[in-house]
């Protein structure tokens, strides 16, 4: 039902509750071989993972255009989810989290898991989220953009405040199974960041497997594959007429909705909020 999170230490979480999440924290067992997608939502969670399962194929594309994605990297945070990932016997297996680090389950920071976190300028995901949220019915609706902007900025969002969720995560950097990427990244030099991550994966790829990869990693490209673009997400879930997955897929939409006054307070609250953080870390700064 829109709207109904469920409120766990301050965070308003769309798909699981208290019990389940707790559960899955304490008995979840990490294999050495996993490979986790993390991310906050709407930073490239998507984008990343088509990379990563592309990559996995050696740019083969039949996986990705023949298995939707939650299958191909199911859910850690929902039961449904959670199943599959059991349930899977072949390594490696693939899932994907939008977790805050204190939520993720204790055996993962035990083994060998490869942790991928992608993360964007909060700014356009913000904009992003704000139209997406429309279509998806587990999560609450703003009247107004103004709103919306309120809440990202107050944490009241899905999965909790972005400043949190990458602070958080941030402490993973620089560990031999974390890579941190950015949306960014991917945009400016999508061939340098395939290879980063097939290296990652201790992948190597021949020039033509990594030509197959970019030719499908492309916005075009998953927009057109219906099991990447969100368009089988069943309508209990989704009101496909309200949104869609691949929306602009471009950096700076941001400065196409907010307003001078907008831009001003969201610069306050993130100098406030990531103080701390090196200086440099991201290209908006
Ligand atoms: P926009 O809403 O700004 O278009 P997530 O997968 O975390 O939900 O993030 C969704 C965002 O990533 C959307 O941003 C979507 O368009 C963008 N995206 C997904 N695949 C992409 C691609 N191949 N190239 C560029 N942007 C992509």
């Amino acid at each position: 039902m829109a709207g109904d999170y469920v409120w766990i230490e301050g965070i308003p979480f769309p798909t699981t509750t208290m019990e389940d999440l707790r559960s899955m924290q304490d008995e979840f067992v990490a294999r050495d071989e996993d490979i986790i997608i993390i991310s906050y939502p709407k930073s490239g969670t998507n984008w990343i993972s088509e990379l990563i399962h592309l990559v996995h194929t050696r740019g083969d594309p039949s996986w990705v255009q023949s298995v939707v994605k939650w299958k191909r990297s199911p859910w850690l945070d929902n039961t449904f989810g959670l199943e599959d990932i059991k349930q899977q016997q072949e390594d490696p297996r693939f899932y994907t989290s939008h977790l805050p680090i204190q939520f993720f389950p204790k055996s993962i920071f035990k083994s060998k898991a490869k942790c991928v976190y992608i993360t964007r300028n909060p700014r356009d995901i913000l904009i992003s989220g704000y139209y997406f949220w429309k279509a998806i019915k587990a999560t609450k609706n703003p009247g107004s953009l103004e709103e919306y902007f309120e809440w990202f900025l107050q944490g009241n969002v899905p999965y909790g405040s972005w400043f949190d969720h990458v602070g958080g995560w941030l402490q993973m950097r620089g560990k031999e199974n974390f890579l941190f990427m950015l949306y960014e990244e991917l945009h400016q030099d999508i061939r340098a960041s395939v290879e980063k991550v097939s290296q990652f994966l201790g992948t190597k790829l021949s020039p033509e497997e990594l030509d197959s990869v970019l030719k499908n990693v492309t916005f075009q490209a998953m927009k057109d594959n219906k099991m990447s673009n969100f368009s089988l997400v069943p309508d209990i879930h989704m009101d496909h007429r309200k949104a869609h997955l691949m929306r602009k897929g471009i950096i700076g939409d941001w400065k196409n909705h907010f307003t001078v006054a907008q831009s001003e307070a969201f610069d306050k609250v993130y100098q406030e909020k990531m103080a701390g953080v090196p200086p440099g870390l991201f290209p908006w700064e």
